[in-house]
């Protein structure tokens, strides 16, 4: 049960030729603490349609580069970003990566990884958990201490327990329910900052 919002953020990204509005969760987080850069290597996992990718391609730079992992093809062609079709349940993308010859340190894991709802609340809770307990491992396996992870997750009564996961992984963390996140969504994010050696 998924639907698209035509609302201010939607027109917004046609007008700033993006890919979806979901840009603007990622740029305010960033706005608010400040942890992508120029050069850095960053794993967008999720990535279709493929804002988030686009925007951390140009905040990375051509010195950076951004690899996006979906389930659905990404059809964009960026100069500094690479798009591979894989449900990442399946895969290991610590193997993957080394298999495709990205061999340099990853500074951030981004996750707007979401489950086709199906409108049990539960389920698609429990759906979201999943790749949110996948997108940390995943942080844990590639990220260069320092790193950061980002992270989608539905809110439930298991939200804690994975705060708390994170909490131990990371010096710092954040969470954030954006401005343009529907105001009936339960989506929340969660932000790990300096990923502890
Ligand atoms: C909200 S969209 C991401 C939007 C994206 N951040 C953007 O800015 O264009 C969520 C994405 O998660 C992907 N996804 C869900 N489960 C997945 C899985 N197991 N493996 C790979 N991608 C998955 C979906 O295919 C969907 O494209």
């Amino acid at each position: 049960m998924s639907y698209k919002v035509k609302d201010h953020f939607f027109h917004q990204a046609k007008k700033d030729g993006f890919a979806a509005r979901s840009v603007y969760k990622l740029q305010e987080l960033d706005k608010k603490y400040k942890f992508i850069g120029a050069g850095q290597t960053v794993v967008d996992l999720g990535c279709a349609p493929g804002s988030w990718s686009q925007w951390l391609s140009q905040k990375v730079g051509p010195k950076g580069s951004v690899i996006g992992f979906d389930l659905t093809p990404v059809t964009l062609k960026l100069p500094n970003v690479y798009f591979y079709t894989a449900n990442l349940l399946e895969i290991k993308i610590v193997d993957f990566l080394q298999e495709h010859g990205h061999s340099g340190a990853i500074s951030g894991v981004v996750s707007d990884m979401a489950p086709k709802t199906t409108g049990i609340r539960d389920v698609d809770q429990a759906r979201s958990l999943e790749l949110c307990e996948m997108a940390l491992q995943t942080a844990e396996d590639i990220l260069v201490p320092g790193g950061y992870f980002v992270c989608k997750i539905f809110q439930s009564q298991d939200f804690d327990l994975f705060r708390k996961q994170l909490k131990s992984k990371f010096a710092k963390i954040e969470i954030l329910k954006p401005e343009s996140t529907r105001k009936n969504s339960f989506e929340i994010f969660l932000l790990g900052l300096k990923k502890l050696p």
